[in-house]
């Protein structure tokens, strides 16, 4: 099954799902560190049914909230159905649907690990950005957990710290940080004993 077929299936379960795998201090910490400010304007990339989102919103922020599930955005939108301020766009990775310099900030939590390419996806959200703007990632650090790839569509089994610190500098952001995001993400195999532990970072850089 494809990534977008998984996404698809699991959308009405997603926020039962991501409440077991990590928590509310992922984005907490991700806004601390953009420093977010009310009234303007950010970018979810790879939104999901909104975790993100929802956050920006209590912060005052516009939000467009981008992903390539269908049915993710969909129950994204029947969540935040009383809500102003989000602007939801269907979209890819390496194409996305948001023209250059439109936002304030990018964020992306849990995406960059079920992307084809990550460097190509940092950069194309690197384009985005406003001159200024910063890209704020959460994503796992580099992990043994094969079962991740099978029942959860993982393409990369996390990153180093370096690697993302690398294409952070190639893609033209300055004041890079990489560092322990102070969470884990936990996951247990629904086929056997193996249960993922692991240490959650945050990528962030300015345009
Ligand atoms: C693990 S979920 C995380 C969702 C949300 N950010 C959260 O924290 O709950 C990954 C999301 O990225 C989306 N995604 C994966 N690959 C993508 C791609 N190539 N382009 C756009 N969205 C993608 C999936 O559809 C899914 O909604």
């Amino acid at each position: 099954m494809k990534s977008k077929k998984y996404f698809d299936k699991v959308a009405p379960q997603w926020d039962k799902m991501r409440q077991g795998f990590f928590s509310e201090a992922v984005r907490n910490k991700a806004f601390f560190i953009a420093g977010v400010q009310k009234g303007e304007i950010a970018a979810d990339i790879g939104a999901g049914t909104g975790f993100v989102t929802e956050g920006l919103i209590r912060e005052g922020l516009q939000v467009i909230a981008v992903d390539q599930s269908e049915a993710m955005l969909e129950e994204m939108k029947r969540k935040f159905a009383s809500i102003e301020g989000i602007d939801y766009r269907l979209g890819e990775a390496e194409k996305l649907p948001i023209l250059d310099e439109a936002v304030d900030y990018a964020f992306a939590n849990m995406y960059l690990h079920h992307v084809v390419s990550p460097q190509k996806a940092i950069k194309e959200m690197v384009r985005i950005l406003k001159s200024g703007g910063k890209l704020v990632i959460t994503d796992m650090d580099e992990h043994e957990f094969e079962f991740l790839k099978d029942e959860h569509h993982d393409r990369w089994m996390g990153f180093k710290r370096k690697d993302i610190r690398e294409w952070f500098e190639e893609a033209g952001l300055k004041n890079v940080i990489v560092d322990f995001a102070d969470e884990c993400c936990c996951a247990q195999s629904s086929c056997g004993d193996d249960y993922a532990r692991i240490s959650i970072f945050v990528a962030s850089g300015e345009r």
